[in-house]
């Protein structure tokens, strides 16, 4: 990675507001966001379509290798097929913890985003492992959070459903996430903590651009 690439990542636990949270700041600071949980959602949507199990390792990170990705900040595009709407989708949704597990297919997808990075010269990244394990020298380290029940309160404003249900799913996402032997979710030690649930997502917004200029200027 360019040591001077200027890098703000992101990490954190689903809808904890992380995605709204990096494309406001990456509009206000006027650099590209990427979403690597599209990634590994992508490489779910390929796996799925093609009938392959995800428990089958080795073709899955044979998959990842293989399959044309292209994310931008409104589609998302694999071996041609737009599969923006389909990757947040409830079968997608279910399998993709154990294609994240899958550490051969981490490793194409680090490389992946590492590539994306150095291509751009920086940008705001988003995801679970991104300060601990990609980008262990961004310039700003973020760990947004908000309680289970909020972040299912904000998923059913968008998407609908039943809020405890939603919480439920939430609470086992996060155990598999953080729990799981390949990078599972963790504060990194020089990670700033944002907790979101009582926070207006302006303000967080806010106070991210206001410390990421600060790292721009030093
Ligand atoms: O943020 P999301 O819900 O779109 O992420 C989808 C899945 O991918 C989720 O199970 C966490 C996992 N993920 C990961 O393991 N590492 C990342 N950098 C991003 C997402």
């Amino acid at each position: 990675m360019n040591a001077r690439a200027f890098v703000v990542a992101l990490d954190g636990p689903a809808g904890a507001g992380k995605s709204t949270v990096a494309r406001a700041v990456a509009a206000r600071l006027g650099v590209e966001y990427l979403d690597t949980g599209a990634m590994y959602r992508a490489v779910t949507f390929a796996v799925l379509r093609r009938g392959v199990s995800v428990t089958d390792t080795v073709e899955v990170a044979r998959l990842a290798t293989v399959i044309d990705l292209e994310i931008s900040s409104t589609s998302v595009m694999v071996d041609g097929v737009d599969a923006t709407a389909a990757i947040r989708g409830r079968e997608v949704t279910d399998a993709v913890s154990a294609v994240a597990a899958n550490q051969a297919v981490r490793t194409v997808l680090v490389d992946r985003q590492r590539a994306w990075v150095a291509a751009r010269g920086g940008g705001v990244v988003e995801g679970r492992d991104i300060a601990t394990v990609v980008f262990p020298d961004a310039v700003l380290k973020l760990f947004v959070t908000a309680s289970p029940r909020v972040r299912a309160e904000r998923r059913v404003a968008e998407t609908g459903g039943d809020v405890a249900e939603v919480e439920a799913s939430i609470i086992e996402r996060d155990r598999r996430d953080s729990t799981r032997d390949a990078s599972p979710l963790l504060l990194a030690d020089d990670a700033i903590e944002l907790d979101t649930s009582d926070l207006d997502i302006d303000e967080v917004v806010a106070e991210v651009v206001r410390l990421a200029e600060e790292r721009r200027m030093q």
